[in-house]
Order: C-alpha cells, then sequence, then structure tokens
C-alpha cells in the first residue's frame, strides 16, 4: 500500500518549492541582480541568502530562522590525509539491518545523567537547541512541509524524532561524531543509554512500549526501533504491487505537488509552473536561447553525417560492438586496404557483425557511398 501520509517530506517539500510562487517572493530581488554584474566565477550572494539551489532575502542577518554565515572561508587549513589505521578506526558503519550494531546496554536515566554533563551545554536541555548547536527533540513531521521562501517563516524543523529515518544513524553518528571535542570516547553502554534518552525526548515508542526513565535499550531492542518518518524519503512500493504503487503514485500528480496539464508548445501563460525565488545572478548567465543551432541543409557531408548518426552510429561510435570505430586512424586504414569499392559492398550487403546497410533497408547503395565516405574521410 502506498502511505499518502508519510510521502515523503523531501519529495513534497522540494515539489512544493515549486508551487510557491506569492507572497514574498515578489518582491524578490533576483531579477533585478540580473544587471549588477556577479564577479566571475562567484555566486554574488550579497543580497540574498543561497540554500539548496534558491536564493532567500534576508534580513536582519537572517534568513527565516537561519543565520547567514559571513565568516570569510579564504584561509581554510585542509589538514592532512589520514593514515590508514585512521581510516580503519573510522570506517565501522552501524547499518539500519543491525551491521556493526555493537552489543550493550544502557537506561533512559543514565542517558539523562550522561546527557547533562557532556551534551547539554551546547544541545540545551532535554536536547531542545537554544546555543546555537543543532536542536536533538521537538519538531514535526508536519512541520517538514514548511517552506523557507519568505523572511519569518517557520523552517521545516528537522530533529531525530520528525525527520531522521533511522535509528541506527543516530547511535552511529553519536559515537562517532559526539561529544563534539572528543568523540569516539563513549562506551558502548554509555552509547546506548544516551541514544535511549534521546529517542524518549522524542517520544519514540519501541514496539509499543513507551520509554520512561528505567526503560533498558539494548540491541535487541534497538533492532525493534522504527523512526516516524522511516518512509518521508521514498514512497513505499514495497511488495508484489511495487510497479503499480508508483506508476499510481505517479498518475496522480497532487501526489508530488504539481499542478496543472503537461505542455511543450503555445502553452497558456497561467497552466504554466514558475519557481518561486528563482536564481538567475549565476555566471556564465543561463542561456535565453530557445531554439536548437540551424539545421546545416544541403552538402552531401552533412546529409551523410545525419544519416550516419541516426544509422550507424550505434554501432561505430566507439569500438565496443566490435565495429570499426569512426575516426579511429588506424583501424579504418586496415579496413582500406580492400579498397572502397569492397568496403562499400560489405557496408551494402553486410560482412560479419556488420549487418546490411546498417540494418536500414530504406537507405539506397548512393546514400551509404556518402555515409561511408563521411565515415573514412572523419577517421583520416
Ligand atoms: C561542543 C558542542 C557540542 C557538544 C558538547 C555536543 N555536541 Fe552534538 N553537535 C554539535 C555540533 C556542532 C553538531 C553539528 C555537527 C555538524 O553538523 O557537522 C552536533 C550534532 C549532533 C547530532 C546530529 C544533529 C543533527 O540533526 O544533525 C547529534 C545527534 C548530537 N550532536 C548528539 C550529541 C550528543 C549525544 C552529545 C553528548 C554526548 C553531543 N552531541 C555533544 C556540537 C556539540
Ligand atoms: C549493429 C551494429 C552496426 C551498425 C548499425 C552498423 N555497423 Fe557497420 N560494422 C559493424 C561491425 C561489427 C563491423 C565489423 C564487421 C567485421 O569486420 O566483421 C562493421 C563494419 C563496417 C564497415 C567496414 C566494412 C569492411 O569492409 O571491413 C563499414 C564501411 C561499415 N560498417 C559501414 C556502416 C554503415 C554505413 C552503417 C550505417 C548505415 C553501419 N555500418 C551500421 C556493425 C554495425
Amino acid at each position: 500500500m502506498l502511505n499518502n501520509k508519510f510521502i515523503t517530506a523531501g519529495l513534497s517539500v522540494a515539489l512544493a518549492s515549486a508551487l510557491f510562487v506569492t507572497g514574498c517572493s515578489a518582491s524578490n530581488t533576483s531579477t533585478a541582480s540580473n544587471s549588477s554584474a556577479p564577479s566571475m566565477g562567484q555566486y554574488n550572494g550579497k543580497k540574498d541568502a543561497l540554500d539548496g539551489g534558491m536564493t532567500y532575502k534576508r534580513e536582519n542577518g537572517m534568513y527565516t530562522a537561519y543565520h547567514i554565515n559571513e565568516q570569510s572561508t579564504d584561509k581554510v587549513n585542509n589538514g592532512r590525509v589520514p593514515t590508514a589505521n585512521e581510516l580503519k578506526a573510522w570506517d565501522t558503519d552501524i547499518m539500519p539491518d543491525g551491521t556493526g550494531l555493537p552489543e550493550g546496554s544502557g537506561s533512559v536515566e543514565q542517558g539523562d545523567e550522561l546527557y547533562e554533563e557532556q551534551c547539554a551545554a551546547c544541545h540545551g536541555d532535554f536536547g531542545a537547541g537554544g546555543t546555537g548547536y543543532p536542536v536533538l527533540s521537538g519538531g514535526t513531521l508536519e512541520s517538514l512541509k514548511n517552506q523557507r521562501t519568505c523572511p519569518g517563516n517557520d523552517a521545516p524543523k528537522r530533529t531525530i524524532g520528525s525527520y531522521w529515518p533511522q535509528a541506527s544513524t543516530l547511535i552511529w553518528y553519536i559515537r562517532d561524531a559526539m561529544p563534539y571535542a572528543h568523540p569516539k570516547s563513549l562506551t558502548d553502554d554509555e552509547l546506548y543509554a544516551l541514544t535511549a534518552y534521546l529517542l524518549a525526548v522524542n517520544n519514540i515508542k519501541i514496539d509499543g512500549e513507551v520509554m520512561d526513565d528505567e526503560y533498558v535499550l539494548n540491541r535487541e531492542k534497538f533492532l525493534k526501533i522504527k523512526m516516524p518518518n522511516r518512509n518521508g524519503f521514498v514512497p513505499d512500493i514495497d511488495g508484489p504491487k511495487g510497479v503499480e504503487n508508483v506508476r499510481a503514485f505517479f498518475a496522480d500528480r497532487k501526489n508530488y505537488g504539481a499542478v496543472g496539464t503537461r505542455c511543450m508548445t503555445d502553452c497558456p501563460e497561467e497552466k504554466v509552473m514558475r519557481i518561486g525565488n528563482e536564481i538567475t545572478n549565476v555566471v556564465p548567465p543561463y542561456s535565453q536561447l530557445k531554439d536548437l543551432p540551424e539545421k546545416k541543409t544541403g552538402g552531401a557531408i552533412s546529409e551523410a553525417q545525419e544519416l550516419y548518426e541516426a544509422n550507424c552510429a550505434l554501432c561505430h561510435k566507439t569500438d565496443t560492438m566490435g565495429a570499426p570505430a569512426v575516426g579511429d586512424h588506424e583501424t579504418w586504414s586496415a579496413v582500406m586496404v580492400k579498397g572502397m569499392d569492397a568496403v562499400n559492398k560489405n557496408a551494402i550487403n553486410g560482412t560479419g557483425g556488420m549487418p546490411a546497410k546498417g540494418g536500414n533497408m530504406d537507405l539506397t547503395d548512393a546514400q551509404i557511398h556518402d555515409i561511408v565516405d563521411y565515415m573514412v574521410t572523419n577517421s583520416k
């Protein structure tokens, strides 16, 4: 069954942004910034904040709920190449299926104490944030649909409870990256305790059981965790009807925030979807050309080239199909030893893996001659 309720935050967030064309976007400066030439090769982000391919209006050093980092990154020290042993020590994934998940146990209460000592200074009480470091609790699935297009709008609240699809990522991340100043310093029991605590403050139930202070998390119970947003990244297409489910999903355009009907020519303006706050001041600027390059007409070679592309290139572009590759001088010299007449005959009648006329019997012998000329000329 396709679960519409959870149909993916990611998908609907991304697509909903295309629908968001009202309100503040009208006053957005992106069109005006076309005229002020940005410096070569750089996004000229002076007026708008840039995030995820969108520009956002700035107000008081912020865009929506986010501060803008004005720090220069000119003098970043890139460190050194890690040693093989250092790499090995970090190459210890913990996967959703339990691969790499250590044995151990810890209670919510123990986690609470550890959290107070080692984490709260940065992540705030109960993971509520507030000190400039990531918020670890709160947030709802519903908030993931929030858009960031206007200043002052609430951003999506991506926390462990609302966003993370797998608990394995959480325990893995804490083990390898936290506490910030001493990564990999926690014992496996401490790891379970801290993970239990963070799941508890996110109101996660395990196998239907509420995680109170006494709740002890271990490997076995860990593997039963189902995170609320587990279906939030891909449509649920499992099962024997997977293909049908996908078709049904994409057949109903409402599922992914699309409106209007498909249209390639003479499209009525009201049906055209516009991107809100589109980035326009890119270097080099987007091409505004709407025509294909003019077709070269006349001239035997250009017609031959077209016929070659349409009928022969599939096999002759490279040597992967065993055909002499156009452009490969040596191979073609060897072919031409037979003389042009013989080669033309082979192209017309076929030889070895070469089908007669490349498989297109509508081609005249004269056309084949032209194409072969083209191939030979371009392999000199
Ligand atoms: C010195 C400050 C500091 C301390 C102490 C600290 N963290 Fe963090 N934590 C951070 C920063 C900074 C990030 C974001 C790192 C990044 O995105 O690269 C982070 C990220 C995280 C995340 C991922 C959040 C997300 O949504 O991406 C988790 C989970 C986490 N920390 C847990 C912990 C735990 C558990 C502890 C205590 C054992 C801890 N942290 C201690 C600074 C800290
Ligand atoms: C399905 C693949 C395929 C297509 C399509 C194809 N060729 Fe070939 N062609 C081959 C292969 C394989 C050979 C090498 C045959 C051999 O020497 O056994 C070959 C060889 C040739 C040769 C050299 C013949 C010789 O005497 O050694 C010519 C000339 C040639 N193709 C022309 C064409 C032309 C013209 C077209 C399009 C109208 C075309 N081919 C389309 C596979 C293809």
